[in-house]
């Protein structure tokens, strides 16, 4: 049994993670300020430290009464079009609690961080599927945030010893199958927990954005990877940093549609998605999908819920029975 820390493990992707750990028999402490997640996310067997990574303090505390084997470093800002408006926020917040974190590791005698960086980091591919060592051009300040903070742990292995694992998410997606967690983020911007939302009446119909992509039906194409594939894919790099630091696209490695999505939400379901056409938002390149090619063979990963129907399944049985997520905020957070 080890300890890990799970910074934002009262998130979307953290929450799971949490869960995967635990399942696995391990102890989880997660550091969270509960800005963008929620109390309920942190299942009981985990202890929560409530504190934002920006106080150094609060990590030197953490770090004092927990030793750890690993820190998994979900929290951070990440609405692309947030740090679109606000570029200093986005790369300060998240570069300087990213430190912040990784040096409260190495002071704390941890050697093992996990950081979950991001297909931001990428830009618009010149080729995809897109490979691990695929040049890196991010064409937003969230993207950039991520690859400075991969820049930084790049140095530090040789300085302080802190071996890292960088691994950049593709489109996180589906809900723990068990039905203990699921994705709840306000304002919710990604595709399947939006149309969801529409189809059970508690959202806006989603929108269609761009129809007129050289695509197989014209919508865009993501990469969607099941949240637990995620989750399991963290612990399976672990062993790798007892030898080395490393980098990897984390996706399903197959792409679908936007209306492949939606209609896969309308077989689950059993209803129409509500939904409107748009045309293209700037800066959306058509296609994006991850070559995990590397992380499978070195790891030997490989992902337990490929199919986008069993993904938007978890989904949907998580917000059915969840219609307002973790429930809706009422009062700040103090
Ligand atoms: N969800 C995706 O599809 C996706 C894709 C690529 C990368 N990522 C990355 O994965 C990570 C998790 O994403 P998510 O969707 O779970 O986000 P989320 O917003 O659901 O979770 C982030 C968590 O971090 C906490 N947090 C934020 N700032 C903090 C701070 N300063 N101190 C302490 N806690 C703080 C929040 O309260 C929240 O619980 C992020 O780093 C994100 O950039 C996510």
């Amino acid at each position: 049994m080890a300890r890990y820390l799970v910074s934002g493990g009262a998130g979307y992707v953290g929450s799971h993670l949490v869960l995967a750990l635990l399942d696995a028999g391990h102890q989880v402490v997660v550091a969270d300020d509960l800005s963008t997640g929620h109390r309920a996310a942190v299942p009981a067997a985990a202890e929560l430290a409530f504190g934002t990574l920006a106080d150094r303090r609060f990590l030197s505390e953490v770090f004092a009464a927990w030793k750890f084997d690993a820190v998994f470093h979900c929290a951070a800002l990440s609405l692309v079009g947030e740090s679109m408006k606000d570029p200093f926020r986005y790369i300060r917040d998240n570069v300087a609690t990213s430190i912040n974190l990784a040096e409260a590791a190495v002071k704390g005698g941890c050697r093992k961080f996990v950081l979950s960086s991001t297909a931001a980091v990428f830009g618009i591919p010149e080729i995809v599927p897109i490979a691990e060592d695929a040049p890196t051009a991010p064409i937003n300040p969230y993207g950039e945030s991520k690859l400075m903070m991969e820049r930084a742990l790049s140095w530090a292995e040789g300085a302080y010893g802190l071996r890292s694992a960088s691994l950049r998410y593709f489109n996180a997606a589906g809900a723990d199958p068990a039905g203990r967690a699921g994705e709840h983020h306000d304002p919710e911007t990604h595709l399947i927990p939006r149309a969801i939302a529409a189809t059970l009446g508690t959202g806006e119909p989603v929108s269609i954005f761009g129809t007129d992509y050289p695509t197989k039906d014209g919508t865009a194409v993501r990469d969607y990877v099941h949240v637990m594939d995620l989750a399991a894919a963290h612990m399976a790099v672990l062993p790798l940093l007892d030898t080395h630091s490393v980098r990897y696209n984390l996706g399903n490695g197959e792409g679908h549609t936007v209306r492949e999505v939606l209609s896969a939400i309308e077989t689950v379901s059993g209803r129409k998605v509500p939904h409107s056409v748009g045309p293209r938002r700037a800066g959306d390149p058509p296609v994006l999908v991850a070559s995990s090619e590397r992380f499978r063979a070195e790891t030997g990963w490989t992902p337990r819920y490929p199919s986008i129907t069993e993904i938007v399944r978890t989904a949907w049985a998580w917000h059915e029975k969840h219609p307002y997520g973790y429930g809706r905020r009422l009062v700040a957070v103090a």
